[in-house]
């Protein structure tokens, strides 16, 4: 007999109890205790939430091949057709180009026997067209002598043509000019191309060639993928945190994101390498066309408020190693990103981001300083962390002292690293509260751990140090998931067991969310074709988008967030053996704009419980409570392309319910249920 069998024969009955106790209010629910976790990765921007259908749009492809990408494509996503291979020709050029930031584009010449070659691009793994859709489509062409057409075509992949505009030579320029056109597919396509049919002689210079369809999020040119905005919204996000994650450090600082490069008209942005391109095979770069302004704007569009992380000098520590030899251009990127934020047109930041087309603030109240820093006596350099997050704290404090800052205890939750940090923090901590000072309003842990771990740390802030009210650091849980193999890594799967680990976890934090301010699951979004990491939270591919089953945990706490908890003990009311850690994890709380009790109940078990519900010093009179449970036949299921709604949140109302009831909990299933309290 294995051990579970065992159990099963010596306890048939598992009972459980819920003891709720109305007149026990015990913390005031963060209100920013759910939020969303962007990073470029798996494509996430590029390929994925920016909209734009073209890859490589500016043939900036192949031009980080000595400092970092081992691919050396220039046409990376191009196809080429040539009609007479001595009469055409196509170069890569960087002389006078419309932009320093972009310095790339491509000639192309042609001759009389040439006439029909063409130039095709298939997007990110094709371009996905809905028959009636329109489609902007735009390029910068600068004329050198070339005289004749050029077809844009929306074509599949055998050349059926969906839509067709022409260019004629003479309308083009000697110098750089954007030319701009609506383009309406004929047919639905998951695998189409756009081309481009040179049908002329000389040469021609092209840059910024752009497709995108008209159906964005809000409509807006340069805009998001409107499935996945809704998405991220349905989530009831209280913050976005972006753009990373990694992505912020670079491999070395060279790579590192720098907000700046990512604001203004697309063609003045830079393109950078993507450090994920290392977990694939195959070239990856990040285009900024969404920037930190588009960034700004969503945050605002999902009602969430921002929370960007900012380089603070250091790569990557666990690769390029770097320091910046100077950390003032690094605090006064700082700076000048909270004016852009916030700043009005008398600032030189905050009239760029009006003149961006957002008047109002984006009342920017939280900044991170670097991600996933720590302290490291044996590397030269690398013991720099907390003396930089000071020097960072003073120069934006003296300026900016509402903005609340965020510090980080490394990428671990505990070991060598967090604990050095933990003893930095703590010590400095007290140190500022002496001087009547926050050390750091916030600290950032991160934990890609194992179903166990999640189980086992259900607790971890009950015992967390509460100093002084308003001068104790929060805590912001700011990368997390259940990784079912143990660890960061390609192989976790997003299946049900894992996220009622992550529920099961999560009741803990909401019953310590005094102090765990923030939460955020990690990473938000991953291409079926295009996975540098998994699980992940939002699944797409050029067509569609589902929802792991993490998302649902999420969108049901998101959802689901009352005014403060009440005391709330998980009972057994059979004897268990010591070593059984108990199935069923609640947490109740009191939503005073609603006046509901909201009661969150997870069952990781694979038999169904019976839980018997008592309420305590509350009145209601209750007949019926709203129900929302996420469950499946077996632990392991999951969501995927071709079965996107297996393991989905489906609403039920709940009868007999009075102020002690019994709830038949299945096995393996999350549930929350909201009563109308008197
Ligand atoms: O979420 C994926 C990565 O995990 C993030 O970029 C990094 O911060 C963490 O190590």
């Amino acid at each position: 007999m294995n051990q579970s069998d065992k159990l099963k024969f010596l306890y048939p009955e598992e009972n459980y109890g819920i003891e709720i106790d109305f007149d026990k209010k015990e913390t005031k629910i963060s209100e920013t205790f759910i939020g969303v976790f962007f990073e470029d990765i798996n494509y996430g921007a590029d390929g994925g939430l920016y909209a734009e259908l073209i890859q490589n749009r500016s043939f900036e492809f192949g031009s980080f091949k000595e400092s970092f990408s081992k691919f050396d494509d220039y046409l990376y996503g191009w196809e080429v057709f040539e009609k007479d291979n001595k009469q055409f020709k196509i170069e890569r050029k960087n002389e006078q180009p419309i932009h320093p930031n972009n310095p790339n584009y491509l000639e192309i010449t042609l001759g009389e026997m040439s006439h029909g070659s063409s130039l095709s691009n298939t997007g990110f793994g094709g371009i996905a067209l809905r028959k009636n859709e329109n489609y902007n489509f735009s390029i910068f062409l600068r004329n050198k002598d070339y005289n004749g057409k050029l077809h844009i075509l929306l074509q599949g992949q055998n050349g059926t043509r969906y839509a067709k505009v022409t260019i004629e030579s003479k309308n083009v320029d000697d110098t750089w000019k954007k030319y701009e056109t609506v383009l309406n597919s004929e047919e639905d396509d998951s695998f189409a191309k756009l081309s481009l049919i040179f049908e002329g002689e000389g040469t021609l210079n092209l840059d910024m060639i752009s497709l995108f369809p008209q159906s964005t999020w809000a409509n807006r040119k340069n805009g998001l993928r409107r499935d996945l905005v809704q998405m991220l919204k349905d989530l009831n996000p209280k913050f976005m945190r972006f753009p990373g994650g990694c992505i912020v450090e670079g491999k070395y600082l060279s790579n590192a994101y720098n907000w700046k490069d990512t604001i203004g008209p697309v063609e003045y942005r830079k393109t950078n390498w993507n450090r994920w391109e290392e977990w694939q095979n195959a070239p990856y770069n990040q285009t900024y066309g969404l920037g930190f302004y588009e960034y700004f704007q969503l945050s605002e569009d999902i009602g969430a408020s921002p929370l960007p992380i900012i380089n603070c000098g250091m790569s990557c520590q666990f690769q390029g190693k770097e320091v910046a030899d100077d950390v003032e251009p690094f605090i006064q990127d700082a700076l000048d990103l909270i004016e852009y934020a916030n700043g009005d047109e008398t600032t030189i930041w905050g009239s760029k981001r009006i003149e961006a087309g957002h008047k109002e603030p984006f009342n920017l109240v939280y900044l991170g300083i670097g991600n996933e820093q720590w302290i490291d006596y044996e590397v030269e350099g690398q013991d720099k962390y907390f003396e930089t997050y000071e020097i960072f704290r003073k120069r934006i404090k003296e300026k900016y002292p509402d903005v609340h800052l965020i510090t980080t205890s490394g990428p671990f939750p505990s070991g060598k690293e967090f604990e050095v940090a933990w003893d930095i923090i703590t010590d400095k901590t007290k140190e500022y509260i002496d001087r009547g000072k926050v050390y750091a309003e916030i600290i950032d842990e991160h934990y890609y751990m194992s179903p166990d771990w999640f189980l086992d740390n259900n607790s971890r802030y009950d015992s967390y140090p509460r100093y002084e009210d308003g001068k104790s650091s929060k805590i912001f849980a700011g990368e997390y998931a259940c990784h079912t193999n143990g660890g960061p890594s390609k192989q976790g799967e997003n299946n049900l067991y894992a996220a009622l680990c992550e529920a099961a976890f999560m009741t803990g934090l909401e019953r310590n969310s005094d102090i765990v301010a923030m939460t955020a699951y990690a990473p938000l979004f991953a291409k079926t074709t295009n996975i540098q990491w998994q699980p992940d939270l939002i699944w797409f591919d050029n067509n569609k988008a589902y929802g792991s089953v993490s998302y649902y945990v999420q969108k049901m706490f998101g959802n689901n967030m009352g005014t403060y908890t009440l005391k709330t003990d998980v009972v057994a009311k059979t004897k268990l053996p010591k070593y059984k850690r108990l199935p069923i994890y609640s947490i109740a709380s009191y939503d005073a704009n609603t006046e509901e009790m909201i009661i969150k109940l997870v069952n990781v078990d694979e038999k169904a419980h019976t839980v018997s519900i008592e309420l305590k010093n509350v009145q209601g009179t209750w007949q019926k409570a709203k129900g929302v449970i996420l469950t499946s036949e077996n632990k392991m299921d999951m969501n995927t392309l071709e079965e996107p709604d297996k393991v989905v949140a489906k609403d039920f109302i709940l009868g007999n319910v009075s102020s002690e009831f019994v709830y038949d909990m299945p096995a393996q299933s999350f549930v929350v249920l909201r009563l109308k309290v008197m």
